[in-house]
């Protein structure tokens, strides 16, 4: 087993074990839940940063329900053919089912849309270099 995948078990773990104890705010809950891979500021190691991640579904569904109704589905089953980021596929592997509960996954993904997702300017040239052009939102 590598080691990136038993660091994303351990994590799977202590993830699971916080489930019960976060509260309803959106971005508790991220920190709790999501933060542990996508990462806010330095280097991605298992996931790609969440601004990446916004960014991409964004792109694919620009209204706030949609984006919305999007990720609460794919946190309950991501599905490699459905995936928005293949190229994060191919770097990291498709996202892991975890055991979240989906009215919490909803206001995580309500503060995902509406929240500032700064991105830092490296992510801007590499966003630019894969994809032809610069990120829309
Ligand atoms: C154990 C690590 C891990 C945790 C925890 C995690 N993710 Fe992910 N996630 C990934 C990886 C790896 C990818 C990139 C590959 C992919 O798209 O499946 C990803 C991709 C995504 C995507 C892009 C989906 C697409 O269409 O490609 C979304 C949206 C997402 N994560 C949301 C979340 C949210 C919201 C949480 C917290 C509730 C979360 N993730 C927690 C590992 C994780």
């Amino acid at each position: 087993m590598k080691t990136y995948q038993r660091f994303a078990i351990t994590l799977i773990m202590m993830i699971s074990a916080n489930v019960a104890f976060a509260g309803n705010d959106g971005k508790a809950l991220f920190d709790k839940l999501c933060l542990s891979c996508h990462v806010i500021s330095g280097k991605p190691m298992i996931a790609p940063p969440v601004f990446a991640v916004v960014n991409h579904v964004k792109s694919a569904h620009p209204a706030r329900s949609d984006f919305v109704n999007y990720i609460v589905q794919w946190v309950a089953n991501p599905q490699v053919e459905n995936a928005l980021m293949p190229g994060a596929v191919r770097k990291f592997g498709v996202m892991p089912k975890l055991p979240y509960d989906a009215a919490q996954v909803r206001l995580i993904a309500e503060y995902l849309y509406d929240g500032e997702t700064a991105r830092p300017a490296w992510y801007i040239e590499h966003y630019e270099a894969e994809h032809g052009h610069k990120p829309k939102h």
